[in-house]
């Protein structure tokens, strides 16, 4: 991993404007951006810790933390809020005991909220990695997870 790091601080050190798509690659590379790795970008870029951490907190598409192997995303849109988003929401926390924006201790899970995904009529709708679960409700859930976490060990 560091070494890969290493390469991509080289491959945009000279690059005007680098800080941003370095940011995405090294994502790529290692899930999420520790730390550690912020420190080493910024001293490879000569620039500040708290500017590298200021753009990477800045954008949506950066996680300073590990994320599940699973992403969960409940819609919190308007067609899927009026059916009861929040409930299978705290469905969702309850039964993985997380809070929104949290991953599960074996990093299974990570659980988000997000506006619509485009899929109204079937509200409320939540997706986990790219499979879009509709009309669901909250007694469904375990089941559900069930399935995926049945994925992840085999
Ligand atoms: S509001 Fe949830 S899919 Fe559109």
């Amino acid at each position: 991993m560091q070494s890969d790091v290493e390469n991509l601080i080289q491959k945009y050190r000279e690059i005007p404007g680098g800080l941003v798509p370095l940011l995405q690659e090294t994502q790529e590379e290692v899930g999420y951006l520790p730390r550690e790795v912020l420190e080493k970008i910024a001293s490879g870029l000569n620039l500040s810790l708290a500017k590298v951490v200021g753009v990477a907190t800045f954008y949506h598409q950066f996680y300073l933390q590990p994320r599940g192997k699973n992403i969960i995303r409940v819609c919190m849109g308007t067609a899927c809020h009026v059916r009861g988003a929040s409930d299978i929401l705290a469905a969702f926390e309850k039964e993985l005991n997380i809070e929104v924006g949290e991953t599960t201790l074996d990093q299974n899970f990570t659980l988000e909220e997000v506006a619509c995904i485009g899929a109204c009529s079937l509200a409320p709708v939540i997706s986990i990695n790219d499979n879009t679960h509709g009309k669901l409700v909250a007694g469904k859930i375990p089941e559900l997870l069930g399935k995926y976490e049945k994925a992840v060990l085999h």
